[in-house]
């Protein structure tokens, strides 16, 4: 049994139901299994990128009563605000004296961004070729190029064994271990090296046009649409000019994919048969929107008032902050000890 369980969420867009499916659902059922679970909004982490005060405040606001919408029971899960606990930002400071400049440089995220300079920069002088460093680093703050030692801060605060994330962040996970077997090996056995948890391939959720469903590919199903809306939305699927009487291939089907996660087994099984023997497009569509629909009504009843009362969600979060920082507390004061601060 994995004793402790954290995840950051960063507050970047409407979650939608690849979120919900890939991310939420398997991060509220392990945190079930776990004996200390602290899942937090990593607003600080979105800060590198919103610089608008209202936008950042909404987004906190939308991901944590998405998250309490569908199930996170915050007498069980620690759920906070990243930026309610300034423990995190004194040992990501003291982290990042034990960070090799150049591990950042290998970062995913920053290699991105520094190749996406460099196009630009190939595409206007029609060559690429060397660049000088600070056109290559245009437009990239520091918030950005450290992110992955504030990732690191966040986990080894708590002491976390298990990191449930998506795949794209198993990097910052290793980043983690890294900082932490490098802070081990000075000053002895102080930090605890987390593991990734990556949910399964099989969870991956098609978007309407077939690909992984995700915002940069704006193919998303956002998860508190309307009944109406969501319909309409999921009558955008694309599908094939097969007649209804022809036989489907229920395991190709992005539609089928999506039923089968909100079905029963039972529902599943009948609606593959109904593909096997011939269905239309439209009735497939239907079924999905029924399933859907079906799971989603209770917790938007939820999110809706949630949303209609954000002092009560920044109430939640506050309260979840606190339980944070008396289990951070100790974590600090050990690290402050051993490296020579008070
Ligand atoms: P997006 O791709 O829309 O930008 P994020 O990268 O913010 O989504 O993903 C947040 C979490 O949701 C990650 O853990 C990721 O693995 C999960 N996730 C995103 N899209 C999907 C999807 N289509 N199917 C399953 N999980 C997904
Ligand atoms: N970087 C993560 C993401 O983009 C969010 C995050 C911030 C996080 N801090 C974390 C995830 C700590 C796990 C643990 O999705």
């Amino acid at each position: 049994m994995a004793s402790t369980v954290l995840t950051g969420i960063k507050p970047t867009g409407t979650p939608h139901l690849g979120n919900f499916v890939g991310a939420i659902k398997p991060a509220l059922a392990l945190a079930g299994t776990a004996s200390n679970a602290l899942y937090f909004v990593a607003d600080f982490h979105a800060l590198n990128a919103i610089h608008d005060a209202q936008k950042l405040q909404s987004l906190v606001h939308e991901v944590a009563a998405t998250w309490l919408a569908l199930g996170l029971d915050p007498e069980k899960v620690i759920f906070y605000r990243q930026s309610d606990v300034p423990e995190i930002f004194e040992l990501s400071w003291i982290l990042s004296c034990f960070t090799a400049k150049g591990l950042m440089n290998r970062a995913h995220a920053y290699k991105a961004a520094v190749a996406k300079n460099m196009e630009s920069r190939a595409g206007a002088s029609g060559a690429a070729g060397v660049e000088d460093s600070d056109d290559l680093d245009a437009g990239i703050n520091m918030g950005l190029y450290g992110y992955p030692v504030l990732m690191a801060a966040d986990i080894l605060l708590f002491k976390t064994n298990v990191v449930p994330v998506g795949k794209d962040q198993v990097q910052h996970i290793e980043i983690a271990r890294d900082i932490a077997q490098r802070f081990n090996a000075i000053y002895g056995p102080t930090l605890v090296l987390p593991e990734a948890r990556i949910s399964a391939e099989t969870a991956v959720i098609p978007g309407l046009d077939g690909r992984k469903m995700s915002k940069s590919y704006d193919n998303t199903i956002a998860l508190f649409l309307p009944p109406e809306k969501l319909r309409k939305t999921i009558f955008k699927y694309k599908t094939d000019s097969s007649p209804p009487s022809e036989p489907k291939d229920p395991n190709t089907s992005p539609l089928f994919h999506l039923y089968r996660e909100f079905a029963t087994p039972e529902e599943a099984e009948a609606l593959r048969g109904r593909y096997q023997s011939g269905i239309g497009w439209g009735e497939a569509k239907e079924a999905v929107f029924d399933v859907l629909n079906r799971a989603l009504e209770e917790p938007r009843r939820r999110y809706a008032d949630l949303m209609a009362n954000p002092a009560r969600v920044d109430a939640l979060l506050l309260e979840g902050a606190q339980r944070a920082r008396a289990l951070a507390s100790p974590t600090l004061h050990e690290v402050r000890r051993a490296v020579g601060a008070r």
